[in-house]
């Protein structure tokens, strides 16, 4: 059982949502958080939140899609707080689209963001932990990475290839007293970025709440687990996966049972929410009161 008690944990994505919950799960276990993400006020709010229950927190502002910056975050991550003991690659973006409608841009957020970050921040912290023989990395996938979600296909890559690099890392680092978790949550209500679009998951999915995925997230840090599914309660854990392995041998037969549940029907419905509060934005831009500058 690893202690986490006296650790140094960087979480990215620690400013809402699941990564907000991770925070104050692995702060109360007697761990320094030292979280990052682009907003400084929603990291100062969950820095609150953590030291307010008596936590250990430092926050970091910074855009970890930025991947050449990624050694001067190490930098200030290591001169702030010491060297990292875990690395919590919890930061993600997720934008619905028919693939064709994706533009460059797009493609390089979601792809840096979710997973050359990942891949990125683990390769540099990897050195110190390998010397210290003691370490360990959890990469935030999604169900997304075991079955694609049609209209999130950006996504779906992102998690799947963050899902196959841990599990090729983790055979990498057997024995070397580092080790690998990846979790694998399904549809999360409540907080986060599905509950964000407004649109509820597909009626029979199984949902579960921030506070599971921050649980199974130290549970797995705690019991070094391998891969862990995340959704509702163990009966549905243990339906997902039979669904899972059934769907590898017949894919048609599990796009059959999305088309069924309403999985692309839903995300072509958050398509039409972000293209709606993106032109509503736009609206609100034009209506700003014009300023004329005299010369
Ligand atoms: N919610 C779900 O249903 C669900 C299901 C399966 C898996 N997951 C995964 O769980 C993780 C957390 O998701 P969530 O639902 O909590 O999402 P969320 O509420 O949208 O939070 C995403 C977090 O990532 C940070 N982030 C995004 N881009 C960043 C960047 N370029 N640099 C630094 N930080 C960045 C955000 O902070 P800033 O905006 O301040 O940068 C925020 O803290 C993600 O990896 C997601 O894919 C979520």
């Amino acid at each position: 059982m690893t202690i986490i008690a006296g650790k140094t944990v960087l979480l990215t994505g620690a400013s809402r949502g699941i990564g907000s919950m991770i925070a104050q799960a692995i702060a109360a276990e007697g761990a320094t958080i030292v979280g990052v993400s682009r907003s400084p006020t929603g990291l100062e709010n969950v820095g609150a939140i953590v030291q307010k229950a008596g936590g250990k927190w430092i926050g970091i502002p910074f855009d970890i899609s930025q991947i050449e910056s990624l050694p001067t975050l190490i930098q200030k991550v290591e001169q702030a707080a010491g060297s990292v003991d875990i690395l919590i690659n919890n930061a993600g973006i997720e934008i619905y689209r028919a693939f064709q409608d994706y533009s460059t841009a797009e493609l390089q957020a979601i792809l840096s963001t979710n997973l050359l970050a990942a891949i990125e921040l683990s390769r540099l912290l990897l050195p110190g932990m390998l010397d210290r023989n003691s370490g360990h990395i959890v990469n935030m996938a999604s169900l997304a990475a075991k079955k694609g979600h049609p209209y999130d296909s950006v996504y779906s890559a992102s998690k799947a290839g963050l899902l196959m690099w841990g599990d090729a890392l983790r055979q990498e680092l057997i024995g070397t007293g580092v080790t690998l978790s990846t979790i694998c949550p399904g549809y999360v209500s409540g907080q986060g970025m599905l509950a964000d679009t407004g649109i509820s998951a597909p009626r029979l999915s199984g949902t579960s709440t921030p506070h599971d995925v921050a649980i199974a997230v130290l549970k797995a840090i705690q019991k070094n687990q391998a891969e862990v599914i995340v959704n509702q309660d163990s009966f549905t854990v243990g339906f997902t996966k039979l669904l899972l392995g059934l769907w590898q041998l017949f894919p048609q037969l599990g796009d059959r049972m999305y088309r069924s549940i309403g999985v692309p029907q839903l995300n072509q419905q958050r398509i039409q929410n972000q293209q709606q509060a993106a032109s509503s934005s736009d609206l609100q831009l034009n209506d700003s009161p014009v300023i004329f500058v005299e010369r």
